[in-house]
């Protein structure tokens, strides 16, 4: 039996136009960027369109996208240059940002060179923006804030625009991590005033390793690698030459189809949770159903004696999911996002995180088998 793959968010399998694109590149161009002579040229030559390719596809200008090892560097990128270098001495975010923001964050604490103030999170996991304009408006001092688009746990989107406008009026620089959201919602930046945006290529059925960080022109930041002059000198090191490519091509893609991408997992998605809850009807939906990334659906189940086993046994029977998120090293330690929401559950929950590729029979597999095991 194929195994169902509903880890979507965790990571999505790599397009075969994708490996195409990389597999020629890597065959035939393997000249360093760096270098002068012809091979080199070529080599850059690829690496600026895939730029161009990112740029035009957020609307901004290509000297504003650099390529990184993917969506934590980037995110570590903007919190720490904007600290270290933009004079910010206030971070305002929440506590159900990804591990690698929450953890810069602690690393700038650590250092003193700026506090951290967390917003308020209502009860399904949207940040409240009237917190957020109080908080900006208690103090003058240089702020950063920094939301992420969609929450990777539970989906939950940010309102974007609102929040970009709430910083511009304040005055605060605004970091968004993209990374579940870039590909899958339009962003123009053009239209949208944002300071930082990451993403990460393997998000959207690219490779991994790969990604990127928007940096808006205004902001002067200074390298956060040291070494070459890659990257107009922000970050040293022989550029990753196929995975840009690779995620250009994969941006490239996910750009054409999104539309109908988004409808189709949109509607698995809604068929999901009226299959799931018509058959167990005891189960509860995490998060906010209004502002939800549909590739999204965090479920918990009551509490009970095979509850911790649920993973384990969705895995037996071919169908991979996540305990809340993965990027933790496949160990399931709890996740911080549940366990902010509701601290006292002892309910079990898993993340469903859809792509195109899936089916409602593969729906009806799952809903199926989870029977057994509840
Ligand atoms: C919201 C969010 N931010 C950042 C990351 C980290 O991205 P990467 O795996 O490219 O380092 C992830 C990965 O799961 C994520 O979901």
């Amino acid at each position: 039996m194929s195994r169902i793959f509903f880890d979507n968010a965790a990571t999505t399998p790599i397009d075969p136009e994708v490996i195409a694109a990389m597999t020629e590149v890597m065959t035939k161009n393997y000249g360093n960027p760096s270098s002068i002579h012809s091979e080199g040229r070529s080599a850059r030559a690829i690496i600026e369109q895939a730029r161009k390719t990112v740029a035009n596809a957020l609307n901004c200008s290509i000297g504003e996208i650099f390529f990184t090892s993917g969506g934590t560097e980037a995110n570590n990128m903007a919190l720490k240059n904007s600290v270290r270098d933009l004079g910010v001495t206030r971070i305002i975010s929440s506590p159900l940002e990804h591990h690698c923001v929450l953890h810069s964050l602690d690393a700038i604490v650590a250092s003193g060179s700026a506090r951290v103030e967390m917003v308020r999170i209502d009860e399904k996991g949207s940040v409240d923006p009237e917190d957020l304009k109080a908080k900006l408006a208690s103090s003058d001092e240089k702020t950063l804030v920094s939301l992420m688009h969609s929450n990777n746990e539970i989906g939950n989107l940010l309102p974007m625009d609102e929040v970009a406008v709430i910083c511009e009026e304040a005055g605060a620089y605004f970091h968004c991590d993209t990374v579940q959201t870039m590909g899958y919602f339009p962003i123009d930046l053009d239209a949208t005033n944002v300071s930082f945006l990451s993403g990460s290529a393997h998000k959207f059925y690219g490779p991994k390793g790969i990604g990127f960080v928007y940096i808006n022109n205004d902001n002067i930041i200074k390298p956060y690698l040291d070494g070459g002059a890659q990257e107009r000198n922000m970050r040293g090191g022989t550029e990753n030459i196929y995975g840009i490519v690779g995620l250009a091509k994969a941006m490239e893609k996910a750009v054409a189809e999104r539309e109908v991408r988004a409808e189709k997992i949109s509607s698995l998605k809604r068929y999901f949770i009226e299959k799931l809850t018509a058959t167990y009807p005891e189960v509860t939906i995490n998060g906010n159903p209004d502002q939800s990334h549909f590739k999204v659906l965090s479920v918990s189940f009551p509490e009970s004696d095979k509850g911790d086993l649920l993973l384990m046994n969705l895995d037996l029977h071919g169908i991979s999911a996540s305990g809340g998120s993965a990027c933790s090293s496949g160990i399931d330690v709890g996740s911080h996002v549940i366990g902010h929401l509701h601290p006292d559950s002892k309910r079990h929950t898993i993340r469903f995180s859809f792509s195109h590729h899936n089916t409602t029979d593969e729906v009806d597999v799952v809903v199926e088998k989870l029977g057994g095991m509840l």
